[in-house]
């Protein structure tokens, strides 16, 4: 049985395929639209979401399925103490798939360990995201028309941001990708990743701290917001929260063709006047995470539609 617990869980052969379907389904709903009848999802969250939870339950209904879970820990038994091993054992019975997300880095693999179906692993601490993923590498398959031949700028909270950890695994694998790093010191990229990840792969990449510095180079911007539940204390985050804030001015800088992508939530980060710009395509990018959790939802199902 397949789970999603780290963008490498899937060949890049099999995310092609997924981002096809992921195509075609939002070219023909209607075919999908009973792909999932009788299927149950459980969507169990100790960590708060919109985007994720949401678009995973619209994914389930989309496909004619159900969705049953829990949306914080509050009102799960994990306030008397119960373990995530034995709680997904009880939803292995409930549920035909499960998507996950737990602030402790790990979490969903320990649940797929015990689980009888499906895990996706919806975000587990600052550490990995990669339906996250899967929607940015949708978003840019179909605006910018390939996954090669591309500098994409990550900015902001590139220590704790795990979207951005997920991305990076992923887009390692295609041609001629060149990263620009923009952080603040304290925000910088782990040196795991760093040297793991991009030296291993001897991926160019730069670090840069001004956004300005990297503006005119990039074909993508990848946005973050500082992950404020991951600071140790209040006075380090209010330093950073507002490090960097992308407008109009800023976007001047930028190709014509330059996209902004976000995964949300955005806090400061992008002044809203920018949403007018049509090279902001954050609001579009949350779309297609419906479609392609549909696709990963058909995949890990093996429900083949025709
Ligand atoms: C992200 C997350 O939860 O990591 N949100 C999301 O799933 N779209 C990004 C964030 O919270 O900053």
């Amino acid at each position: 049985m397949k789970h999603l617990l780290n963008p490498l869980d899937l060949s890049v052969e099999e995310i092609d395929e997924i981002l096809d379907l992921a195509n075609d389904i939002e070219a023909n709903p209607e075919k999908y639209a009973h792909a999932c009848d009788g299927k149950k999802l459980a969507t169990l969250f100790y960590e708060p979401s919109t985007r994720t939870r949401l678009s995973h339950e619209a994914a389930m209904m989309n496909l004619g399925g159900n969705v049953l879970g829990f949306s914080s820990a509050d009102s799960s038994s994990a306030t008397k103490g119960e373990s995530v091993s034995d709680t997904i054992r009880m939803i292995s019975c409930y549920a035909d798939i499960c998507a996950m997300r737990h602030p402790k880095e790990g979490a969903p693999m320990v649940a797929s360990q015990y689980s009888s179906i499906p895990i996706i692993n919806a975000g587990d601490g600052g550490h990995q995201h990669p339906t996250q993923t899967l929607t940015d590498l949708l978003t840019i398959r179909s605006e910018k028309g390939r996954l090669h031949d591309i500098t994409i700028g990550l900015c902001g909270d590139l220590k704790f941001g795990r979207t951005v950890h997920s991305l990076i695994h992923a887009l390692v694998r295609y041609e001629n990708v060149k990263f620009v790093l923009i952080s603040p010191e304290e925000l910088r990229l782990p040196s795991y990743i760093r040297k793991d990840v991009l030296d291993k792969h001897n991926i160019p990449y730069e670090e840069v701290v001004r956004l300005e510095d990297a503006m005119g180079k990039l074909d993508l911007l990848y946005m973050t917001r500082v992950q404020k539940e991951r600071f140790f204390n209040e006075e380090d985050y209010v330093r950073m929260k507002d490090f960097y804030i992308l407008d109009a001015a800023k976007m001047e800088l930028a190709k014509e063709d330059m996209l902004v992508l976000h995964p949300l939530p955005r806090v400061n980060e992008i002044s809203v006047e920018v949403d007018r710009d049509p090279r902001a395509i954050y609001f579009k990018q949350a779309q297609y995470g419906v479609y392609v959790r549909m696709a990963l939802i058909l995949t890990l199902l093996e429900i083949k539609v025709s």
